[in-house]
């Protein structure tokens, strides 16, 4: 199957549908066995982080793949990110991580949010004492260290809103590449978008199909009539609709599925083509935030005492 490429500003590319590796459940052996199966499928894209627990995972199925010569370490692209408690020193934090993935690089790394917390802060929901002032610009500082020292092949942020990336792109030695938020036809980033496209930073859509049956999330987009009906009418299903959306306006896409049919199905949405009766109406569709941050915003300790706060005038 193929896997479509986009070019990043820092000149490498990266394929279109990446696999997302988060789960609450967190089991090793069912995301090493998702990763296979992702590979035999054709993903050569997958996205991890600190906090999700699964950079070991991830990266023993990759290692045993290329042992086992089925892929190369060129053929796939890894990303992960820097946790608000490694904002004090993101060489160190991609060190580890680089370790726990059993790799020598990343292709990405991304400041995962615009949030900087305790060093020993290790939850993924901060206590009110976890949180620091930002200092966006030492952190960017590290991740450019981390480039310039071969550890990472490009970086990036994540949850960052417009005013964000301008702030960052004004003192940034190395602009982002990439900018990883929630985006679906439910939440469509349109703003965010034509920003990131001004300093040709690219828009990577996670939570693609609205986050279902994770905490956050919700079925509103693989349940909508609208969607439904643009899926009925190309005899297509309603994800793939979603995560053709997402490609359409540019996007690369970070799906999270472990079950091979529904993973086959994903990468099933390079084969639909949308018209502009569907724009149309899922430019009509109510928009409705699933990752919203509430636990990154307090009275007391947090920078961000509203959510205005947190994503400016993008919600
Ligand atoms: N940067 C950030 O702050 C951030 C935040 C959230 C997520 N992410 C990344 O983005 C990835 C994806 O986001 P996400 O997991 O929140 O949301 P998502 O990919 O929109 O949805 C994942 C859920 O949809 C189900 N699913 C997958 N394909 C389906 C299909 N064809 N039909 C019906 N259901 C389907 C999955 O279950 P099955 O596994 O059972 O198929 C899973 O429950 C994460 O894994 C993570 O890597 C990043």
């Amino acid at each position: 199957m193929r896997n479509n490429q986009v070019r990043l500003n820092c000149g490498i590319t990266m394929p279109v549908i990446g696999l997302g590796t988060y789960s609450s459940q967190n089991d090793r052996e069912t995301t090493e066995l998702a990763i296979h199966m992702a590979l035999k499928l054709g993903y050569r894209h997958f996205d991890t982080a600190k906090i999700y627990g699964s950079e070991p995972a991830v990266g023993n199925a990759l290692r045993k793949a290329i042992l086992d010569k089925t892929i190369e370490r060129e053929d796939v692209f890894v990303t992960s990110k820097l946790w608000g408690s490694d904002h004090h020193d993101p060489v160190s934090a991609l060190k580890q991580t680089l370790q726990n993935l059993g790799m020598e690089y990343l292709d990405l790394y991304l400041v995962h949010w615009p949030v900087k917390l305790k060093p020993w802060a290790c939850d993924s929901v901060p206590k009110e004492e976890d949180f620091e002032k930002l200092d966006l610009e030492s952190t960017w500082a590290g991740m450019e260290k981390c480039m310039e020292m071969g550890l990472c092949r490009c970086i990036g942020v994540s949850n960052f809103s417009s005013k964000k990336i301008e702030r960052l792109v004004d003192f940034a030695s190395v602009s982002p590449a990439v900018n990883q938020v929630e985006m679906h036809p439910m939440w469509r980033q349109s703003k965010l978008r034509e920003t990131c496209a001004d300093y040709k930073i690219h828009v990577s859509a996670y939570s693609p199909l609205g986050a279902p049956g994770n905490a956050w999330g919700s079925t509103a987009v693989i349940d909508s009539p609208i969607i439904k009906s643009i899926a009925l009418k190309h005899k297509a299903t309603s994800a793939q609709v979603a995560l053709q959306w997402g490609i359409s306006k540019g996007s690369s896409v970070i799906v999270k599925s472990f079950n091979k049919d529904r993973m086959k199905e994903n990468m099933g949405s390079f084969d639909l083509k949308l018209d502009d009766q569907d724009f149309l109406e899922i430019d009509n569709l109510e928009q409705s935030k699933t990752m919203r941050g509430d636990f990154l915003v307090n009275q007391t300790t947090s920078p961000y005492k509203t959510l205005h706060d947190l994503w400016d005038e993008d919600i």
